[in-house]
């Protein structure tokens, strides 16, 4: 078995997502053609050419701005779909999918057609790809927090669907503790929660997102290695951080792949995963970022395993279904 087949066979939890990072220039062409939505660019080519971003705003100006083709049920089911049908080719089994109700309801954009067309896709995978899905709802951190108290009131209906709440979009400058009363609320509906921090922002932000937004894992958090103290708590209290390798490298985390700390986080014990953030737009799938990883930072097959068994335990399945995935991680001979 070479590395590749592998690392696909591997089983994997996807747990940092963005579903409207999944969003191909081709689908959404197809989609803004049948909602007669005007886009600047006249075609994909010209489109993939402005996929050129300097930091985190550069590109959220244009994945706001593709997801305004985004309107009906179908549009979202269709998304979600050709998502899903992708991972399974990667060897995930489970996916952990943000969505960003605010970039959507601001375009007056039911809730309704968000999650019922979502929904629908996650409920056809799992029946003909078995892969399971669960949804996490973001919050934009650039919105105030009574916008997002708003959010979490007119999607109620749909709670069932959610695993846990999100913080994602500009992180400077809109620290977690922005947002401490609505996840208190969140969390005392039941809903588990998570953040992204310590992607731009510093580390200050993830000890915020831990003590305050008392989340289950931090999303990115790669600038935690600043601070030896947190680290060694990550490690210590095994705090799951959703690492996206080629997302950090488009958008200037790191400026090369073989500059990533991955490597380095996975040696002092914390509990890493590897994810693909936003793919469309960052150039590749899950089994990318393991495959790329590996060869910039000269990571190993039992790496790729310990990286694929800390997917699971970092998910929100239950015990039962992870000793399941456990089981099948350890069942498969590994190369070399
Ligand atoms: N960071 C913050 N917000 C986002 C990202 C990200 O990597 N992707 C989509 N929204
Ligand atoms: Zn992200």
């Amino acid at each position: 078995m070479t590395i590749e087949h592998y690392v696909r066979a591997l089983p994997k939890a996807e747990l940092h997502l963005h579903i409207e990072g999944t969003l191909e220039p081709e689908l959404l062409f197809e989609i803004g053609r049948r909602n007669k939505v005007k886009l600047r660019y006249p075609g994909v080519a010209e489109l993939k050419r402005a996929y050129e971003f300097s930091d985190l705003q550069s590109f959220l100006d244009i994945y706001y701005e593709g997801a305004a083709v985004l309107l009906k049920d179908r549009d979202f089911h269709d998304l979600a779909w050709a998502y899903l049908s992708r991972a399974k080719m990667d060897g995930v089994r489970h996916a952990e999918i943000f969505f960003d109700p605010q970039t959507h309801t601001s375009r007056n954009v039911p809730v309704e057609a968000i999650v019922e067309g979502l929904s629908a896709a996650m409920k056809r995978a799992q029946r003909e790809l078995h892969v399971s899905a669960r949804l996490i709802l973001c919050f934009l951190r650039h919105l105030d927090e009574d916008e997002a108290f708003e959010t979490l009131r007119r999607s109620r209906r749909y709670w069932e669907f959610f695993e846990a709440v999100g913080l994602d979009s500009s992180e400077n400058g809109h620290p977690p503790k922005k947002f401490e009363r609505v996840f208190a609320m969140a969390r005392s509906e039941g809903l588990k929660a998570v953040a992204h921090a310590g992607e731009e922002g510093p580390p200050e932000y993830v000890r915020e997102a831990l003590d305050l937004l008392k989340v289950s894992r931090v999303d990115h958090g790669v600038r935690s290695a600043e601070d030896p103290e947190l680290l060694e708590r990550l490690a210590r209290e095994r705090i799951p951080l959703t690492v996206c390798p080629l997302s950090n490298v488009k958008l200037r985390v790191f400026s090369d792949l073989r500059d990533h700390n991955l490597g380095e986080l996975l040696r002092r014990g914390l509990c890493v995963t590897v994810n693909s953030d936003d793919p469309a737009y960052f150039g590749g799938y899950v089994l990318e970022n393991f495959l790329a990883a590996r060869t910039a930072l000269g990571l190993s097959a039992r790496d790729m395993a310990q990286l694929a068994r800390n997917s699971i335990e970092a998910s929100f399945l239950p015990e039962a279904d992870k000793s399941r995935l456990y089981a099948e991680i350890a069942a498969l001979p590994a190369p070399e």
